[in-house]
């Protein structure tokens, strides 16, 4: 069986000449919770792009699903996007002025659902987070927290491969952090393979796994028992 992300030798360099990525091999498997940690300008969100397909790396292989990204045109790559992952950025990124049940159901526009199946699909993934009670609030009506479990629920609607979590408890305070952090374990409880990016020591190290990254390249790449610190690479 193919792993959910199969990154080799990826590098890369923006236009400029900074090399982000040098070099980084990463493997996930379906059903993995992990952390990708480091400083500021490490490198997580290049490498976040690239995993997501959003970007295209300057040297190297990327496969998600058992898909091999160089060999898809842009179209191809949107629709395998569509299919297997879900993001979720710290600045929540709803669509302002509609109800938290249209925002979900935008996870599903490229399903290939009806409207009325997308819509019955919203209303289960916010029940799924927790806000059955907030599915005619609007972005504005929510609190931060809120915000970011609406953002979980139209990033899982769809049931994609991979979670993709940048910052996800970056606009929060510590509680709605924690309520955030307990529903990506619940996610994956039930299955969901997730990777949250994080600068964030404590958070990650709360995670089954972590990938350390530092100047572009993989440092550490620890599994720990949870509650137990990560080694240093
Ligand atoms: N579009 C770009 N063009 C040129 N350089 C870039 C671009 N995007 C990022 N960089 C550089 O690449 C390096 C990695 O940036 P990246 O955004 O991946 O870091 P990060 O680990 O996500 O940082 P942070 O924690 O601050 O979000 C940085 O040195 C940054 O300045
Ligand atoms: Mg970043």
């Amino acid at each position: 069986m193919s792993a959910v992300v199969e990154l080799a030798g990826v590098t890369k360099e923006y236009p400029g000449g900074v090399a982000a990525l040098r070099g980084v091999d990463l493997r996930v498997e379906e059903g993995e919770l992990l952390a990708i940690v480091g400083p500021s300008g490490s490198g997580k969100s290049t490498l976040l792009h690239i995993i997501g397909t959003l970007d295209r790396p300057s040297e190297g292989s990327v496969a998600i699903a058992g898909h091999d990204v160089a060999t898809l045109a842009d179209r191809s790559l949107s629709a395998l996007r569509a299919r297997h992952i879900g993001f979720v950025f710290q600045a929540f990124h709803l669509v302002p002025g509609i109800s938290a049940r249209d925002n979900v159901a935008e996870g599903l526009l490229y399903s290939g659902l009806s409207r009325g199946e997308r819509r019955a699909r919203a209303a289960d993934a916010l029940d799924r987070v927790g806000l059955a009670d907030r599915m005619r609030h609007r972005p504005h009506e929510l609190s931060g927290g809120q915000k970011q479990r609406v953002a979980i629920a139209r990033a899982v609607v769809g049931a994609p491969d991979l979670l993709l979590a940048d910052e996800p408890t970056g606009a929060l305070d510590s509680a709605s952090g924690e309520a955030v952090m307990e529903l990506l374990h619940d996610l994956n409880a039930e299955g969901a393979t997730i990777a949250v990016i994080t600068h964030d020591v404590e958070i990650a190290e709360r995670l089954p796994r972590q990938v350390r990254i530092r100047d572009g390249q993989v440092v550490a790449d620890t599994r720990a028992t949870v509650g137990q610190g990560v080694l240093a690479g």
